[in-house]
């Protein structure tokens, strides 16, 4: 009898602990999040303030599919190119972009978003439901090099997803494998 007791005490504090933490987590008490400020220098020092904010490029130009599927895709080089055929041949940087291109080759740009493995996240399903891009990656368009500004933690998910206007999902299913 104490062997059972005890281990129900046992469980009841590994249990009580993981709800503890789990609604620590849900409500920003800890706030684990990955690498806010986060900002890696990058093989080409390619500037959204100058192509999105200076020349009012559209996002969707060049992160195709952001509507559609699960990850904004970074683009390839035939989109930089595009431009970048005739426009400012003379720079060193597209000279380098020219010679990936002609090569096959493409740049590896370093990710400054990395959700961990466990964790589900959709682009599609927040465009659709009106969410814009500076709402979860603040204002790209003045960004001479990307920055993560949200702490992509629970307790930030779940913070939006509790609104009740929002109408999103809350059980652990939606958003962990
Ligand atoms: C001319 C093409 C182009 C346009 C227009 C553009 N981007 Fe990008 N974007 C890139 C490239 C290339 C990268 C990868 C290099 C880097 O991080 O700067 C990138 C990276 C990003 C990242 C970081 C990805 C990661 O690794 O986590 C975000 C977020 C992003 N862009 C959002 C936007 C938003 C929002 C807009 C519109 C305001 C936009 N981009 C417009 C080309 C573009
Ligand atoms: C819609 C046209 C367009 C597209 C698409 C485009 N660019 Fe540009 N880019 C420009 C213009 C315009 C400039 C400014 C040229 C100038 O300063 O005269 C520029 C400037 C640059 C520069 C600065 C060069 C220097 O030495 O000053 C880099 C680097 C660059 N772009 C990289 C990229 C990359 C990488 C992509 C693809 C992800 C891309 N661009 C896509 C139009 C474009
Ligand atoms: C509701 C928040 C939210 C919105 C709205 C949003 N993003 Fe993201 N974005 C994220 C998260 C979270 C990640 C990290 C995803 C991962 O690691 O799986 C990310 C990653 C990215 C990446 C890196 C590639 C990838 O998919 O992992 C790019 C590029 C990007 N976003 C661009 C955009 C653009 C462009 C828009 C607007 C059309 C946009 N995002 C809207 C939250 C958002
Ligand atoms: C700014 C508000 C906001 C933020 C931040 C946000 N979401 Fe959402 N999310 C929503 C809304 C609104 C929906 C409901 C979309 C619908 O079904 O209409 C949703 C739906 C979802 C869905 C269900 C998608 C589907 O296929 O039905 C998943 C999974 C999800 N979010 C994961 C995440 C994760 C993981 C994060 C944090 C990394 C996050 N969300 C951050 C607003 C947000
Ligand atoms: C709206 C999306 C969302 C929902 C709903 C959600 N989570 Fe999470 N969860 C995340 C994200 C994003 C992370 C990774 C960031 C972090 O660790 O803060 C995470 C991380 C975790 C972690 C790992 C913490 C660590 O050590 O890395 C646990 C455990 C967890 N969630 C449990 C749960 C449980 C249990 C539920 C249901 C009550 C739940 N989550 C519901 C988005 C969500």
């Amino acid at each position: 009898m104490k062997k059972i007791v005890g281990a129900l005490v046992v469980l009841g504090v590994i249990g009580g602990g993981l709800s503890a933490f789990i609604w620590a987590i849900s409500n920003n008490k800890v706030v684990i999040g990955y690498n806010k400020g986060y900002q890696p220098d990058q093989p080409i020092p390619f500037s959204h303030k100058l192509h999105a904010g200076q020349y009012k490029i559209d996002c969707k130009y060049c992160h195709v599919g952001t509507e559609v599927s699960r990850h904004a895709s970074v683009p390839a080089l035939n989109v930089c190119m595009n431009c970048h055929m005739t426009v400012k041949t003379d720079s060193p940087w597209i000279k380098q972009l020219a010679d990936a291109y002609s090569s096959g080759k493409s740049v590896a740009w370093n990710k400054v978003h990395l959700l961990p493995d466990h964790v589900k996240f959709n682009h599609a399903s927040h465009i659709k439901a009106g969410k814009d891009c500076t709402t979860c990656h603040g204002q790209v368009a003045e960004m001479e090099k990307v920055e993560q500004v949200s702490p992509l933690s629970m307790g930030w998910c779940v913070q939006c997803h509790r609104q009740p206007e929002n109408k999103a999902p809350l059980n652990c299913s939606t958003c962990h494998y």
